[in-house]
């Protein structure tokens, strides 16, 4: 397994669309939560979700990832961890008014496929995703959702809850 940094994150787009519809249905539905969309697609819909996810994953890509990083195994693409630190200007919808005036850091569109996961490839990609924000001098922040099985992994992984906002949880990772 290698991680690897995208140069040109929209070139990606095709491959990336699968490989997060492979995340949603491995959640049945749960990743993406797809949270502004009137009726989500069924978890083996492709069309349904390519029809509500694919502008928001051009958005992603083009606006709103600082960095984005995928991990490869015999080239293919297994995991995913983005860096969101620009945030002025930027819609993004889920980070709170007073966060967003803060030196933060947030790791964003996290995932592993299914096949892989619980071989620690989930691990690598946060560790190296939280040295990077440190070095960038950042504090480091994930926003998740309370049901999702992933933020008992973040408060394992050193992450404590700060607030609830809207439909979501906001967590920091402890020593930054
Ligand atoms: C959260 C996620 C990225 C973790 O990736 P991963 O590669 O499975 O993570 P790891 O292997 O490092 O750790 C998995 C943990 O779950 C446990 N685990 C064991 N078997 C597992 C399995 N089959 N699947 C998932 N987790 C398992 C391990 O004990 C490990 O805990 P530890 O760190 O205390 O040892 C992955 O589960 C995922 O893609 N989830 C769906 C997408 C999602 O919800 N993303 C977050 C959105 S905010």
């Amino acid at each position: 397994m290698i991680i690897e940094k995208v140069n040109e994150p929209i070139k990606l787009k095709d491959d990336l669309l699968k490989f997060v519809f492979g995340v949603y249905q491995s959640t049945n539905g749960a990743y993406p939560a797809l949270e502004w969309a009137e009726k989500k697609p069924e978890p083996n819909d492709f069309e349904g979700f390519k029809k509500i996810y694919e502008p928001f994953l051009e958005f992603r890509l083009t606006k709103e990832f600082d960095e984005l990083y995928v991990a490869k195994d015999n080239n293919n693409i297994i995991g995913t961890v983005a860096l969101v630190y620009n945030l002025k200007g930027k819609e993004v919808w889920w980070v709170p008014e007073e966060l967003r005036e803060k030196n933060i850091g947030l790791i964003e569109f996290f995932m592993v496929d299914e096949k892989y996961r619980g071989k620690r490839i989930g691990s690598k990609l946060l560790t190296f995703a939280i040295k990077r924000l440190k070095e960038l001098g950042k504090e480091i922040y994930i926003v998740t959702f309370p049901h999702l099985p992933a933020y008992q992994y973040y408060l394992k992984k050193g992450f404590q809850k700060v607030m609830d906002y809207k439909e979501f949880v906001i967590l920091k990772f402890k020593n930054s």
